[in-house]
């Protein structure tokens, strides 16, 4: 086999044995009640209804509280009251405000 069909098929292998931890690796899939809490605490500001709507700078403690969570995760996990308060969609959006 000539060199550059090893280099690719070594690359496919790779690449297949990478991805799906890559995958789960960027994006923890669950979270938990503390890290809902926390992003609340941190982003409450930004997604209460009624609000004008704010982007939250991307080095706020807002975007920390957010960083590798889903926000769909998080979203699931607000109470009756919090999901009366706050704007899920205004949640959902931090993940790219803050990417
Ligand atoms: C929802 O959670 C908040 C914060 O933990 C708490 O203060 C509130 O009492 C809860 N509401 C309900 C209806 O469980």
């Amino acid at each position: 086999m000539k060199h550059q069909t090893v280099a690719v098929l070594l690359l496919i292998v790779v690449s297949a044995l990478v991805s799906p931890h890559l995958v789960i690796g960027v994006k923890r899939p669950r979270c938990t009640v503390e890290d809902k809490n926390n992003v609340l605490a941190h982003c409450g500001h930004y997604t209460i209804r009624g609000h004008p709507k704010e982007i939250p700078p991307k080095h706020s403690s807002c975007c920390k509280a957010a960083e590798g969570h889903d926000m769909q995760c998080i979203v699931d996990l607000l109470n009756v009251t919090e999901r009366k308060n706050h704007d899920q969609r205004a949640i959902i959006d931090l993940e790219t405000a803050c990417n």
